[in-house]
């Protein structure tokens, strides 16, 4: 065990881990992964418990924004009613290090360094929106105080034989304010209880239009939803139809976000329903670039094209605005390929755009696909001579790097 950290003044410094409530998307999966239930909710906001908190870390890996990972060298643990009541993280306080520190600089020791270094592998950790986002809304309606939306639109984006059903929901907040950006998320509350007895929570589905709705100035906001075998929330949402009520919760999350420079370009990795943002991102850059070259390239993975989201659509993007590679891995008589192989094969177009400053790269979709395209980036970035982890990393804190997967 290290000697407990001190100050100047020989007082004891603590290692506390919070959650930042601007990023968080309130999916309450750290909530259900932890094993000692040292994270709570209440109607705003997700905290950690510093009394019970043993820092295993399970917590870091699941979540999908990196919105878990924030630690704050403190002399006196901030409460549950601080974190309840907090909008957005405190900054970190001066403390001046003593006699405990190791650094020449004289900074504080980070006693759980090489643990989080462990639970920070992988595509996620740290996000940062892109420096020209639109500043995104959050948590305007909670679980306290949800909205209700009317169902304007619940369409099967999938064939009737493909064997996933992934629909197309269109919500209006009948004139209630909604200020939703493309990239951010809203949760779902079903009706009725769970098996506890209490009521359930909300999902979250990624919102799939654009910021000022599905068509120009209609601020409604449409969603991606795959039915799940005994999904509670996916099973009510499509099954809804034209008319009915939803309870709404969010917006949530404030670095999944679009550049608002048109310049920018997009390097687009997804599986399935993770396509949802992607498709927000290319319909908002059409309507603000139009059909210009916008420099969007996609790697879009599913099992057919009859259960590939947004198919027909897609297809009619033209392909000076957004370069797509459309890949199958349950094609009859076929290899079965995921998005990573097909990056590898157009390698000299991923290292192009990922050697431009003005890449912002965005991965959404299954969680396991991560290793996968990890693996494909290392070996592009080898092929001009960088570091994938550096190049990562930079872009992640230029905020262009941006991963939500679950
Ligand atoms: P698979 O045919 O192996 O399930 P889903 O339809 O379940 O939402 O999945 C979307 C696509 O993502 C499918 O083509 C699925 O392939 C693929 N997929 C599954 N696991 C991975 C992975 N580890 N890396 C990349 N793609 C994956």
């Amino acid at each position: 065990m290290n000697a407990p950290l001190t100050d100047a003044q020989g007082n004891e410094v603590l290692k506390q881990h919070l959650i930042d409530p601007e990023i968080c998307i309130r999916c309450y999966t750290c909530e259900a992964t932890c094993p000692i239930q040292a994270i709570e909710h209440d109607d705003n906001n997700v905290v950690v418990d510093y009394s019970k908190c043993n820092l295993c870390l399970d917590c870091i890996p699941v979540c999908p924004t990196g919105s878990i990972d924030e630690w704050r060298f403190v002399e006196t643990p901030y409460s549950l009613e601080d974190q309840y009541s907090w909008m957005e993280m405190p900054e970190q306080a001066q403390i001046s290090a003593g006699s405990s520190t190791t650094g020449d600089d004289g900074a504080l020791d980070d006693p759980i360094a090489s643990l989080l270094a462990e639970a920070h592998k992988g595509a996620g950790g740290k996000a940062k929106a892109p420096a020209t986002a639109t500043k995104a809304t959050v948590n305007m309606y909670n679980l306290g105080n949800p909205v209700e939306a009317v169902v304007q639109g619940n369409y099967r984006l999938t064939d009737d034989g493909a064997d996933v059903d992934v629909r197309h929901i269109v919500l209006d907040f009948q004139g209630k304010p909604f200020p939703v950006l493309e990239g951010q998320s809203v949760g779902i509350i079903a009706p009725g209880m769970n098996a506890e007895g209490n009521p359930h929570l909300p999902r979250l589905y990624s919102v799939s239009s654009p910021r000022d709705g599905e068509r120009p100035g209609f601020h409604n906001v449409s969603l991606t939803v795959k039915r799940e075998d005994d999904g509670v929330c996916s099973n009510y949402l499509c099954d809804l139809t034209t008319g009915d009520k939803v309870r709404v919760t969010g917006p949530f999350g404030a670095t999944f976000l679009l550049p608002t420079d048109p310049d920018a370009r997009l390097l687009m990795i997804c599986t399935g329903t993770g396509s949802a943002p992607m498709r927000a991102f290319t319909m908002a850059r059409q309507r603000t670039v139009g059909d210009k070259n916008g420099g969007m390239v996609m790697f879009f993975g599913a099992r057919t094209p009859d259960s590939l989201p947004y198919f027909g659509p897609l297809n009619k993007v033209p392909p000076s605005l957004l370069s797509k590679h459309l890949v199958f891995s349950r094609m009859p008589g076929q290899d079965k390929e995921y998005v990573q192989d097909r990056m590898l094969v157009e390698q000299d177009q991923v290292a192009e755009i990922l050697q431009d400053p003005k890449t912002h790269v965005y991965i959404c979709g299954l969680k396991g696909m991560e290793d996968g395209v990890e693996r494909a980036f290392t070996s592009i970035a080898e092929s001009f001579g960088q570091q994938w982890l550096n190049l990562r990393d930079m872009m992640r804190d230029e905020g262009r790097y941006h991963v939500e997967t679950y």
